[in-house]
């Protein structure tokens, strides 16, 4: 089997893929309160064009994890065809799916039994008023049962992704842990990145690790975890003595760029080598001119081999992409 190499010698394996740029949170760190002109149908991949291209990275290209975003993932209409058809594949990839988990306490029977192995829900507060400032929808229970039925349907391990924001939930860290350690879900707090659609980030406001890191010491004792990282972006402590555990996505102060494994593939079928990428490679218009698999492979092997060996946050020069979070899908 051919692999996704490029020239920093690294290889990916881990796919994700965003099915809509949609999502039914407006969070304050993503997108602005009016939403944003949503992707037009004619040029979002359909189902079939989904799991074609997956196919092509799972049977020829050496992924072996499927993780899907958004925007909101669950607002894509075919997302239980789709999971059905990627989980059918050979060899069958680890199938995980990254989610508000708004309307998750009804589909979370249907994900699991067509193959969804696990999920990673972004939950910023445990306050009613908190999330509701955040997010700017008052929907913190529907993301409470959502995580509830997902536990009920075997899609573990939870873990859960806040972004702490200055002034709005940073204090919050130590009483979202508990909240998550009393559930069993795995908590990661998540530096701010420079990818929202408004260009609002500003370093000098941005949360960092190592504030996480001293706010949690003062109610918990963290010692670093034993077991490898590898290329995961998160960094784990085990929290007084373990086994729960806190991770950390220290993005900006201590980026993982040289163990990155990830390749994106967007809604509209254009592969990003990375988060930060400025340039796409269009895959949906090769499809759609009837490249074959062979050729699809090929073009996606040429896109990853020019992978930037880091996203370059603290070099002057750095330039946010054109394309903002809600629609690179994490
Ligand atoms: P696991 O496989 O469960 O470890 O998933 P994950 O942490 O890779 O994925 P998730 O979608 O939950 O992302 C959590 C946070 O990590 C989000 O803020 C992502 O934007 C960020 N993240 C994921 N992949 C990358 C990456 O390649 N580079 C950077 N800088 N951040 C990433
Ligand atoms: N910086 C860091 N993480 C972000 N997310 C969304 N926007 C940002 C950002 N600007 C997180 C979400 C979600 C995951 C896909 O990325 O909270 O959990
Ligand atoms: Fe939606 Fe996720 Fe963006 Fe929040 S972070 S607005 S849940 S896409």
């Amino acid at each position: 089997m051919d692999s996704l190499p490029d020239q920093h010698g690294r290889i990916a394996t881990d796919l994700r893929v965003s099915l809509t740029d949609r999502c039914n949170l407006r969070c304050d760190y993503c997108m602005p309160a009016e939403g944003l002109e949503w992707m037009a149908s004619e040029i979002t991949l359909t189902d079939d064009e989904v799991v074609r291209l997956v196919r092509v990275a799972v049977e020829r290209l050496g992924v072996r994890q499927v993780r899907f975003t958004g925007g909101e993932p669950l607002l894509r209409r075919g997302l239980v065809d789709i999971v059905t058809r990627v989980g059918r594949l050979h060899p069958r990839p680890r199938i995980a799916m990254t989610t508000n988990a708004l309307g998750l306490s009804r589909s979370a029977p249907a994900l699991a039994a067509a193959g969804l192995d696990r999920i990673n829900v972004s939950l910023d507060s445990v306050r009613p008023e908190t999330f509701a400032t955040v997010t700017r929808r008052d929907r913190l229970a529907d993301v409470v049962a959502g995580l509830e039925a997902a536990v009920a349907a075997g899609l573990e391990p939870v873990k859960v992704n806040a972004v702490l924001l200055r002034g709005l939930n940073d204090v919050e860290a130590p009483e979202l842990l508990s909240w998550c350690m009393a559930r069993g879900y795995r908590l990661r707090i998540i530096e701010q990145m420079p990818l929202d659609a408004q260009h609002g980030w500003d370093r000098s406001a941005m949360v960092t690790a190592e504030e996480t890191l001293d706010r949690l010491s003062q109610h918990f004792d963290l010692s670093p975890a034993t077991q490898p990282r590898g290329s995961a972006p998160a960094e784990l402590f085990l929290v007084d003595g373990g086994p729960a555990t806190v991770g950390i996505i220290a993005s900006v102060t201590r980026p993982f760029c040289g163990d990155c494994d990830r390749v994106r593939l967007t809604a509209d079928g254009q592969v990003r080598n990375c988060l930060f990428a400025r340039a796409e490679s269009d895959l949906r218009s090769a499809l759609r001119a009837g490249a074959d698999d062979e050729e699809i492979a090929s073009r996606w092997q040429l896109a990853m081999w020019t992978k930037a060996p880091g996203h370059g946050i603290d070099d002057e020069r750095f330039l946010q992409p054109v394309r903002p979070m809600s629609s690179i899908g994490g």
